[in-house]
């Protein structure tokens, strides 16, 4: 168990104590940095988002700075990346305004790190430095124990302790910023422990209990006309409750649309650094324009029909990983069209709130003027902040209104005049399928780096480029039921062909090896709730009886005790052999 005293040092009188496990210290460790994502958060324009890191190897603690240039301290003495530092009782890390003093460690061992020259040189200089850091150490005690004793005497006034709070949420970069940042801001005593300290374990603030997962009902606070057919909804907790997700996440909506439950994944619009409110921006969806007799999108549109102030709903979540929280890389694109505007202006706001150092390219394609979705808002941000960049295209002539900005869609030429630097960047793409595709093919085909490539996959059916081959046939009920571990596998070639066996249906379906289980029980007609179809939100659970399967990306949507009992994500499942399914 690690132990450390966490000051502000704009505010030394008051601490905070966490306590982080040495599980929780295992492998990558505890990230410290101003990202939400960072196990410790430590919300200051002087702290880059992941700037350290504490971690524990072969018994012994260690601090190790992530910054590259060497921004963090141990005792006066700057840490580079290659040489994480070995940490004992009464260590002094800075970081930013911040002070972290190590507490209860055992004595320090031998390790691989501390033979390198520049550990030794560190363990060497400490020694003759050794006054300094304890004359800070022993300030900083004094003061820490000064106010145990004058806020001993206060504590029974709990405006006091209130009024202590909001006063270090002033050191935050933004008042917004400091909505979400207040747990781990230091505070008075009594002094909190922190088994985890981690934003998506925070403590209750003020009597609010923080979201972090799981099902809620939300009641809608407003719905804010966007464009002609796009409605952002605005929503609060049933109960008081300030919602924790990572920008670009999305959450899944139950609905009971005409006396039927219908699950469906929208990506969140709004920041989690604007935490009292959790917002969903949808378009509303006509027959598409070559199939005029299909159905409108049912849920988009139910939303925009039947959601207004006061209407509550079910949903869960957070799920996905399309954030650009989990890297620091200092250079972004975000490509949108439509829609898929929403995870980007999520991302954007949490990095201008945040004063993330990232420097943003937001190109977004939109039918025609009156389309662009949020438009206002993003030439605000483009005109306050020179790091984040506003490019938009039309793809229609516009009617009505003059337009200046880019036509056409994205094509090389495009592309070097909004991002000449874009093999430098990590891009983000979202938006319908067949953008997303060109996308993807236009910067492969320009030598991008794919690895620094990411879309936002809400899969639809793939059944018009599968080929599967259906034969039902009526089954015996099968004559043993046993779970089987699942495969990671790799892609199988299309030609081979499994069997999947519905034994509730009594339904037997021969598919190709790139044919996932929920479009083979939809091909057999076989009823299967969906939502994402890209794994994360759990909406396809199903559970598997017998055979192996593949997955083609994580089954985040399951839980362990779920993988553990059987169950599978239809939707990103493919098997590899018979494979019986207990639907
Ligand atoms: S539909 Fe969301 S996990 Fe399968």
């Amino acid at each position: 168990m690690l132990k450390i005293k966490l000051f502000n040092s704009k505010h030394p009188i008051e601490h905070q104590e966490l306590e982080i496990s040495d599980h929780r210290l295992k492998g990558d460790g505890c990230s410290i940095g101003s990202s939400p994502a960072c196990g410790l958060v430590l919300p200051s324009m002087k702290v880059q988002e992941i700037h350290g890191k504490l971690f524990i190897d072969n018994g012994q603690y260690y601090f190790r700075d992530m910054t590259k240039v060497g921004h963090s301290q141990v005792n006066d003495e700057e840490i580079t990346l290659e040489h994480p530092y070995s940490l004992e009782t009464d260590d002094i890390i800075r970081i930013g305004e911040f002070v972290l003093i190590i507490d209860g460690l055992p004595l320090k061992g031998k390790s691989k790190y501390s033979k390198s020259k520049s550990r030794r040189k560190n363990a060497d200089s400490r020694q003759t430095s050794n006054q300094r850091p304890r004359k800070s150490l022993q300030a900083m005690k004094s003061l820490a124990l000064k106010n145990r004793r004058s806020s001993s005497t206060t504590s029974e006034n709990p405006k006091t302790s209130l009024n202590k709070e909001t006063s270090v949420s002033v050191n935050t970069p933004s008042a917004t910023v400091s909505q979400i940042i207040t747990p781990i801001a230091v505070s008075s005593s009594p002094i909190p422990k922190v088994d985890t300290p981690t934003v998506l374990e925070t403590p209750p603030l003020d009597g609010i209990n923080w979201w972090t997962k799981g099902d809620l009902t939300v009641r809608c606070l407003s719905v804010i006309e966007e464009t002609q057919d796009v409605k952002t909804f605005r929503f609060v907790g049933t109960s008081p409750v300030l919602f924790n997700y990572k920008p670009g996440q999305f959450v899944t909506l139950k609905l009971n649309i005409v006396g039927k439950t219908i699950k469906r994944a929208y990506s969140i619009s709004s920041t989690p650094s604007r935490p009292h409110t959790l917002e969903i921006t949808v378009k509303r969806v006509p027959p598409p324009s070559d199939v005029p007799d299909a159905p409108p999108g049912l849920v988009s549109n139910w939303l925009h029909d039947n959601i207004s102030v006061g209407s509550e709903i079910s949903l869960s979540g957070p799920s996905g990983k399309f954030t650009c929280v989990d890297n620091n890389h200092p250079k972004l694109l975000f490509i949108s069209a439509g829609s898929g505007i929403t995870p980007m202006m999520s991302m954007s706001r949490w990095a201008l709130d945040t004063g993330a150092q990232r420097d943003i390219i937001f190109f977004h394609s939109a039918r025609s003027p009156q389309d662009i979705i949020f438009r206002r808002e993003l030439e605000v941000m483009t005109a306050q902040h020179p790091n984040f960049h506003l490019a938009l295209t039309m793809t229609r002539a516009s009617l009505g209104e003059p337009w200046w900005g880019f036509t056409g869609r994205l094509t090389d030429k495009l592309l070097e005049i909004i991002a000449p630097d874009f093999q430098e960047r990590m891009i983000y793409v979202c938006g319908p399928d067949t953008f997303m595709k060109g996308v993807k093919t236009l910067v492969e085909g320009m030598g991008f780096p794919m690895v620094n490539y990411h879309q936002e996959s809400f899969g639809g059916s793939k059944k018009a480029s599968s080929t599967p081959t259906a034969s039902t046939t009526v089954l015996t009920p099968p004559t043993s039921v046993k779970t089987t571990p699942v495969s990671p596998g790799v892609p199988k070639s299309s030609n081979e062909t499994h069997t999947v066996v519905f034994a509730q249906s009594k339904k037997e379906v021969k598919i190709n090896a790139n044919t996932s289980i929920l479009e083979t029980a939809e091909e057999a007609m076989i009823e299967v709730n969906s939502s994402c179809r890209s794994g994360g939100c759990g909406t396809c659970k199903i559970k598997k009886l017998e055979g192996e399967i593949r997955y083609e990306g994580e089954p985040d949507g399951l839980d362990p005790s779920e993988r553990n009992q059987g169950y599978i994500l239809g939707c990103i499942a493919y098997p590899t052999g018979r494979v019986i399914i207990d639907i």
